[in-house]
């Protein structure tokens, strides 16, 4: 059973949602997944996990949160297969700044899927989307691991 690290940042609360649908997601789509709350525990062992999962909101005009940069650098060296997911919320400034974040995360670690961009609250209508993404992640990690 693959073995996934979720590891989130969230101010008000919507990219902790998202974490804990994924979590679920991926649990039913047969994989292990840990939550880890980015800001608030010790940084976990990435290199125990075969994929990790990072979830941000993002801050200012685009900009990835001083926290997850943080965790960033904690983790020291880039993961071979790393997921990005982010909330955020169009009226910020169209398409080109809606989840940011989570698009300059994703490029960084050059993710083997495109981020899964969440508007607001994943609740309700973007619940299937989280469960399809999950999906997709259980695949590749059984293609890779296998
Ligand atoms: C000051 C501020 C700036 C923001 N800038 C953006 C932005 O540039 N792009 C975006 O998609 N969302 C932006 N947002 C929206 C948040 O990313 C969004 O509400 C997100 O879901 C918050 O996540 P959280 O509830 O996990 O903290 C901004 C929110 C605030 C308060």
């Amino acid at each position: 059973m693959n073995n996934v690290l979720i590891a989130y940042a969230t101010y008000s609360g919507n990219t902790k949602e998202a974490a804990e649908l994924l979590a679920d997601a991926l649990g039913a789509a047969g994989c292990r997944a840990e939550l880890h709350r980015i800001g608030t525990e010790r940084v976990p062992d990435v290199s125990r996990h075969d994929a990790l999962v990072v979830g941000s909101f993002t801050w200012a005009e685009g900009a990835v949160p001083e926290e997850v940069k943080d965790f960033i650098l904690d983790v020291g060296y880039k993961p071979p297969r790393v997921f990005v997911f982010g909330t955020g919320d169009t009226q910020f400034g169209g398409d080109d700044l809606f989840c940011r974040a989570a698009v300059k995360l994703a490029r960084f670690y050059e993710s083997p899927m495109p981020p899964l961009k969440i508007e607001q609250s994943p609740r309700g209508e973007q619940e299937a989307r989280v469960a399809r993404w999950a999906g997709e992640i259980a695949s590749v990690l059984r293609e890779v691991t296998a």
